[in-house]
């Protein structure tokens, strides 16, 4: 149960909701986590908080059932600092990267891969407002790229892949901010997967990258040591002074999601949810949802409302019953609903149940 207001069900799509029992122990742990000390005020080089790191990847690794092959690093910056990073440590002297451009963040990746080679647009959805994954037929690779960039799951435009592209043999490179430990992960054709923890992994400050060994050892000479994998491979993510009390938390809700299940459990709640909430759009015409249904997330739902009047007034009254951070993203307007795992079942019922009502009032 939430320490405070437990009956405020948060939305908002990150930094996102965290369980109650994980706000529980934080609070418990704030004055005294070790020897009369919290966290926040130890050395990361005691023994105590290095054995915590170790048992942080493991439980990643359980949860992720992520192969040897692959090193687990730790590192500061989010997700955007990867937009700069996966180049910079995976281009190896090409000259060429692919991008699929799916949304904004799938753009943002693309615009600042551009600083780094040649960066080629595989196809891009920008042409009908991002509201599918481009059809398959439009795809194209440049010639030689050590890499294809995509985004998992568009948080601000809700379209998701349900399985990875084609990468014609080339190493996928995955931002999964918002969808890791939702579903399983079948590794074999990742070169690196990177997620900012504010979403499913706890709070921000704090990224968590899955990286193929084999491809460390190739950063570009100029590559900053803050951002150069090989460097926090060989110092097991404690280069420099890190974000211990962001590595806490994720430890925490790492031990409440395995609590949770599995990944294959993870993703039936997920999809449960969701399919509640999209039950609710498609059955109505005063709700809509412009995603091509088989592209549709599972975890970030845009929405619109017949107009912009209703859409604030509809935000209101959800927030004055505990429903919370329903606004869409700016560059959108509308509503967002956003469905990490720490959101329970039954604050979707409720947002729900709300929903049809304030249809019947105002339809
Ligand atoms: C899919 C995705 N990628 C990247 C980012 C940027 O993350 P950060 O702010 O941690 O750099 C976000 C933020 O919401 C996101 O949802």
């Amino acid at each position: 149960m939430r320490v405070m207001k437990n009956s405020v069900y948060n939305f908002g799509a990150g930094p996102a909701c965290l369980a109650g029992e994980v706000l529980n122990q934080i609070k418990a742990d704030i004055p005294d986590w070790y020897d009369g000390m919290s966290v926040m005020e130890l050395s990361h080089r005691l023994p105590v908080f290095m054995d915590l790191t170790q048992m942080i990847e493991q439980d990643l690794r359980d949860l992720l059932q992520i192969p040897e092959d692959f090193a687990v690093l730790f590192m500061h910056g989010g997700a955007r600092s990867q937009f700069s990073a996966v180049p910079l440590n995976l281009l190896n002297k090409a000259s060429n990267a692919d991008y699929l451009v799916t949304g904004t963040w799938s753009d943002l990746a693309y615009t600042e891969g551009k600083k780094y080679c040649q960066a080629h647009c595989v196809a891009t959805s920008q042409g009908n407002q991002f509201t599918q994954i481009p059809l398959k037929e439009e795809w194209t690779f440049s010639e030689i790229s050590p890499y294809v960039h995509y985004t998992d799951n568009e948080t601000i435009h809700g379209v998701e892949f349900h399985e990875p592209p084609n990468c014609q043999g080339k190493w996928l490179a995955s931002d999964m901010t918002s969808n890791i430990l939702t579903k399983p992960i079948q590794f074999d054709n990742y070169g690196v997967i990177y997620a900012s923890a504010q979403k499913n992994l706890g709070i921000s400050g704090i990224t968590v990258v899955i990286v193929r060994k084999e491809l460390l050892g190739f950063a570009h000479p100029y590559t900053p040591s803050i951002l150069n994998y090989e460097v926090y491979q060989q110092s097991q993510s404690l280069f420099n002074t890190p974000p211990m009390f962001c590595w806490y938390v994720l430890g925490l809700v790492l031990k409440w999601t395995k609590q949770q299940g599995n990944c294959q459990a993870l993703a039936q709640k997920c999809l449960q949810k969701s399919a509640m909430l999209y039950e609710v759009i498609d059955s109505s015409d005063f709700y809509t949802n412009p995603v091509y249904k088989p592209h549709r997330s599972r975890i970030n739902i845009p929405f619109r409302l017949p107009n912009e009047a209703l859409e604030t007034l509809f935000i209101k009254e959800a927030n004055d019953l505990g429903l919370k951070q329903l606004k869409g993203h700016k560059a959108l307007g509308g509503c967002r609903v956003s469905l990490y795992n720490a959101m329970p079942l039954q604050g979707v019922a409720l947002l729900v149940e709300f929903m049809k009502a304030f249809e019947k009032k105002y339809g």
